[in-house]
């Protein structure tokens, strides 16, 4: 037997394990498709009966499939006489069979033709629809099968990134992030025009060369641009800071997190979101943390949106630290409806964020006038809406009665 002499990039070295779900994610000319490409050539031409399908959500032609990319790799890797390249399909003398197939072309019923297959690759998995998951995932079950998936993100809500990157991860499943640095093999050509895109298309480099998510929603009321060209990295004299919590229902570990941001207003006026220490877990947890930073931040009160727990709120808080100034609020209108004013301070150039924080990031540009437009519920953008709700009294209607006497205000109002 031959033995095939392939170079692997370091990113992808965890994908020659053996697992039920392999997937690279990550910016464009990373080696996704170059490495997942090798290794079906080099499992083909070593397994005999080899079962393969290579798919994408749409595939109008097979040029837009990885045949060629198969083909080259055939030829590059010596193995030719393993193989017998035909027109829609790659057969080997092993018995094996390689197709290339779009899952809209698949109903419940012809996806079975899948059923022996060993291998699915998923090329662009990012506009892999849900339906189209649903109904690969128990199709491709052979005993020792896998399912691959190479994509570059557009969004946390994408079935793929869910699916492979989300809070629970199928068992069994291996997935690294690769861009075009891990590429030891990044042609000339590519390394020009990212460098060309890196000046001139600042606001969506990241998507495309780094596998961020997309900028943001059609429609979202915050942008990326905007959040980074007012971003600091330090806090100027803080006149008065105050901890927004909006606490998730339950507390199971499935459940939504419990948005936790630390905001104030600067001498200057201005707004700064300081921290995000957004968690999962009981009451007692985020009332720890919201505690734990009022006092880092010396924080002026702990702001609450009590609609869920009620009177359970200022308890919980109570029950971590008996005397802390809390500011109680109840939501009467939407989301959107509530963030939109605050939105507006970003827009004038109003609002900075102290460092990075991605996740709040992520959630407030997927936030539309129509609704959010991510996965689950936007804990984080909520918590900071309620922060500058409080902290910027005159651009908000009021919505919240004060608990009397927990109340604390700074001295006068900051825009007296
Ligand atoms: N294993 C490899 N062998 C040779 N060239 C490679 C290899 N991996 C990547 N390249 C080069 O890098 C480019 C980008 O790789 P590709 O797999 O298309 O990236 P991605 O799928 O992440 O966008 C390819 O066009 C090719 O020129
Ligand atoms: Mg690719």
């Amino acid at each position: 037997m031959s033995i095939l002499s392939i170079q692997t990039p370091r990113a992808f070295v965890p994908l020659l394990k053996a697992a039920r779900y392999k997937g690279a994610w990550g910016g464009r000319g990373s080696g996704k498709s170059h490495f997942f490409a090798e290794l079906m050539i080099e499992e083909a031409a070593t397994t005999p009966n080899y079962r393969a399908v290579c798919l994408r959500e749409v595939q109008k032609d097979l040029k837009e499939s990885a045949k060629l990319l198969l083909e080259d790799k055939i030829a590059k890797l010596g193995v030719s006489e393993v193989f017998d390249c035909q027109r829609d399909q790659i057969k080997t003398t092993l018995g094996g069979l390689i197709i290339f197939r779009g899952m809209q072309d698949y109903n419940s019923e012809s996806i079975k033709s899948l059923e022996g297959f060993k291998r699915a690759w998923i090329e662009e998995a990012q506009t892999l629809s849900q339906r189209s998951l649903e109904l690969l995932r128990p199709t491709i079950r052979a005993a020792g099968s896998q399912i691959w998936a190479s994509w570059n993100p557009r969004n946390a809500s994408d079935p793929i990134d869910q699916f492979l990157r989300g809070q629970t991860p199928p068992p069994d499943s291996i997935v690294v992030k690769a861009n075009y640095s891990d590429n030891p093999f990044l042609p000339r050509e590519l390394e020009q025009e990212r460098a060309h895109d890196a000046k001139t298309n600042p606001l969506r480099y990241a998507h495309i060369w780094l596998g961020e998510y997309e900028p943001a929603a059609i429609g979202a009321i915050w942008d990326r641009k905007t959040l980074h060209e007012n971003r600091r990295d330090k806090a100027p004299e803080m006149a008065r800071i105050v901890v927004a919590v909006d606490p998730a229902v339950s507390s199971e570990a499935s459940a939504d997190e419990h948005g936790i941001i630390v905001a104030g207003v600067g001498g200057d006026k201005r707004g700064y979101v300081l921290d995000d220490v957004s968690t999962r877990g009981t009451p007692h947890q985020w009332a720890s943390r919201a505690i734990a930073a009022y006092d880092r931040y010396g924080a002026d009160a702990i702001v609450v949106e009590v609609n869920q727990g009620g009177e359970m709120c200022k308890a919980t808080l109570q029950s971590v630290r008996a005397h802390v100034p809390i500011i109680e609020v109840r939501a009467t209108r939407g989301k959107h409806v509530r963030a939109e004013p605050i939105s507006a301070l970003y827009t004038l150039g109003r609002v900075s964020h102290v460092g990075t924080f991605p996740e709040l990031e992520n959630q407030m540009c997927l936030m539309t006038a129509g609704g959010y437009e991510g996965e689950g519920s936007p804990d984080r953008c909520d918590a900071l809406v309620w922060a500058f709700t409080e902290l910027f009294p005159d651009v908000t209607t009021p919505v919240h009665k004060p608990a009397t006497d927990e109340v604390f205000h700074g001295e006068g109002g900051w825009m007296s």
